[in-house]
């Protein structure tokens, strides 16, 4: 049935009757939702708009219900808030909400054919056959749950810009802009992902950033677009980075090629986000010398201070690429005159495609601490949107675009709490249940991490579609994603004697992850080449930790499908979970299996435990 998403609403479930095309504002929106909520409830919930208050909101409680106090889309907020915490029984947020990082983006990897780089929930839900290919509804639902979050940014188009994608700020815009009035209700605004080579296509000859008539063809082309959309955010960069075109290719920087854009962009008020994400993607597995994580720092740390202040430098995590456990990328550390965002990545294009768990509030817990909230000044996330009915592929994997957007606001928020948050508001379970939903959500990084590259070893996945073990896959690639490991030791030495990554951090963290006795176990491997027979903090050997990590991941996998069977879920929730925990039970003890076998080969020592291990 075409019409099944409809009855899917995530984490909105107090919210049956649809948005109509009807409501145009925030405010208005904000009046409906409070209004079907409430009105059977017999409390009287009032709006207070103060234009000054922009995003933020106040909640106050008055004689018979409450009054939402807050901006045009502060309002917005303040309602779903109020509802979401009503609905799980929670005390209402107290005093003045603002959020943490005014840009709280989402990022789309859509391509205009239809299909979803790194999507693992369906098609598009925008794009079809090279055209826009959209429902209306459905899109006015997507809007209500990115506004009842606070992400307030969208890019619906791939980084990677294809054609005909180019087309969406040329031919396309009105379309763009009907996008665009679609999504103003909720709060949000759009992004484009462009291409930095499109001058060249449109007569300019060129797309050097130098060169005056490239600069003047995207002022004029801001114009054309800014009438279309006249809130659109800005612009979405990948340049120089897996074969996109870029600025270096006529010699200039970065800071070059985004400050021309960028000054495009400045008489609309736009922003210009320039991904970080550039390395060698042609490298030699025989050259020790030259360290992928090294590569983002060494390029943009000597150019802190020499962007525009409308450009936006955004930061994967971790110096690799979204790995299931990385150290924070030293950029954080490094760039203090440089607008940083966040890049936080909701497909599991790493962590289990949307059929094993992985819920990322600890994860990205653990992320902010280390990074600490003020070293960014936005936030990103790669959606993980799809077609699908449920709209994640994964029912459970909701959570994860719930808690972005919960943590955009408030990066001090707690992972239990979110996760809790989100189980409560999706499903009326009973006490028991619940506790058992949020423990298995809480402990599913745990438990993937265990299986799959614990100790930091990085990359051990089929090569492309990253899914499932294959521990040489990378190892003799161009990629720069080496474990190297043989039959005396494993992991790839960053400290000062080897490669020399430790340096780029300040003092504090070259102290903790460049001894191997105070290195998190976490990241051991990442930061050092370490012999079989090291011995580990807890006095277990390195060969027995990475042994006893895959027989006890393989098994939480298994207690964790007994944990969800005892779950009283709706359907067809139940049946989908049901059906990915039986793929992530298999695909756990694959990990288990083949990682514990390639190290047993390797290494020859036998398991302490005595379990089995394929010859
Ligand atoms: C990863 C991912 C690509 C994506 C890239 C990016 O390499 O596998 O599909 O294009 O990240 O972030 O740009």
């Amino acid at each position: 049935m075409r019409d099944n998403w409809k009855n899917r609403l995530a984490w909105l479930t107090a919210l049956k009757e649809p948005v109509s095309a009807a409501l145009k504002t925030p405010r208005e929106v904000a009046a409906f939702e409070i209004r079907q909520y409430f009105e059977q409830k017999g409390l009287q919930v009032q709006i207070a708009v103060d234009a000054a208050m922009g995003e933020s909101y106040a909640i106050e409680k008055t004689e018979n219900g409450f009054c939402v106090r807050g901006g045009e889309t502060g309002v917005l907020y303040g309602a779903y808030a109020l509802i979401l915490a009503h609905q799980r029984g929670d005390e209402t947020p107290k005093g003045m909400q603002t959020p943490y990082y005014p840009l709280r983006m989402l990022n789309s990897w859509d391509n205009m054919d239809g299909f979803v780089e790194r999507g693992y929930a369906g098609r598009s839900i925008w794009f079809e056959g090279g055209k826009f290919c959209y429902e209306e509804d459905r899109i006015r639902q997507l809007g209500r749950m990115l506004g009842s979050v606070g992400i307030n940014v969208l890019c619906i188009n791939n980084v990677n810009v294809h054609q005909p994608a180019q087309h969406l700020i040329d031919d396309m815009l009105p379309e763009v802009g009907r996008i665009a009035d679609l999504l103003r209700p909720f709060g949000v605004r759009l992004m484009l992902s462009i291409d930095f080579s499109q001058p060249i296509s449109q007569g300019v000859g060129t797309a050097d950033p130098a060169d005056p008539a490239v600069a003047a063809w995207w002022a004029d082309q801001a114009k054309d677009i800014y009438a279309a959309v006249p809130d659109l955010a800005g612009f979405l960069v990948k340049a120089d980075s897996e074969h996109r075109p870029g600025p270096n290719a006529y010699g200039r920087t970065h800071a070059q090629g985004a400050n021309m854009l960028a000054r495009a962009l400045k008489p609309f008020g736009g922003v210009l986000v320039w991904r970080a994400f550039v390395y060698n993607c042609l490298q030699d597995w025989r050259d020790q010398r030259t360290d992928r994580p090294c590569a983002a720092y060494d390029l943009y740390h000597p150019m802190d201070g020499q962007f525009d202040e409308n450009v936006i430098l955004q930061v994967k995590y971790g110096p690799f690429d979204f790995q299931v456990r990385e150290p924070v990328s030293p950029l954080f550390y490094g760039m203090p005159k440089t607008r940083l965002a966040l890049e936080l990545q909701l497909a599991q294009e790493y962590t289990g495609h949307q059929i094993d768990l992985f819920a990322m509030p600890p994860l990205w817990r653990d992320v902010i601490d280390d990074m600490g909230k003020e070293n960014a000044k936005a936030i990103a996330a790669v959606s993980n949107l799809g077609r699908d009915d449920n709209w994640t592929g994964h029912p459970f994997a909701c959570l994860n675009l719930y808690a972005f957007g919960v943590f955009a606001w408030n990066p001090d928020s707690k992972a239990e709490g979110v996760i809790r948050a989100w189980v409560k508001n999706t499903y009326a379970l009973d006490r028991q249940d619940e506790s058992n939903l949020v423990a298995l959500l809480l402990h599913s990084r745990d438990a993937y991490e265990k299986y799959t590259g614990s100790l930091g070893l990085d990359w051990m996945v089929n090569p492309h579609d990253h899914y499932g073990p294959n521990p040489y896959g990378y190892e003799f690639d161009l990629w720069g994603t080496y474990n190297r490991a043989d039959r005396n030791a494993v992991g790839v030495d960053r400290t000062e004697k080897g490669t020399g990554y430790v340096s780029q951090y300040p003092e504090k963290w070259q102290k903790l992850y460049g001894d191997p006795k105070k290195c998190p176990d976490q990241l051991l491997l990442f930061f050092h080449r370490l012999p079989y027979d090291f011995v580990m903090r807890d006095g277990r050997t390195l060969i027995q930790r990475l042994y006893d990590d895959h027989f006890e991941g393989a098994q939480e996998a298994e207690e964790m499908q007994a944990a969800l069977r005892t779950l009283l879920l709706p359907e067809p929730d139940g049946q989908e979970a049901a059906e990915r925990m039986e793929k992530q039970v298999r695909n756990a003890r694959e990990w288990r299996d083949v990682v514990n076998t390639f190290f047993h080969r390797f290494s020859g020592a036998d398991d302490a435990k005595g379990r089995k291990i394929y010859d």
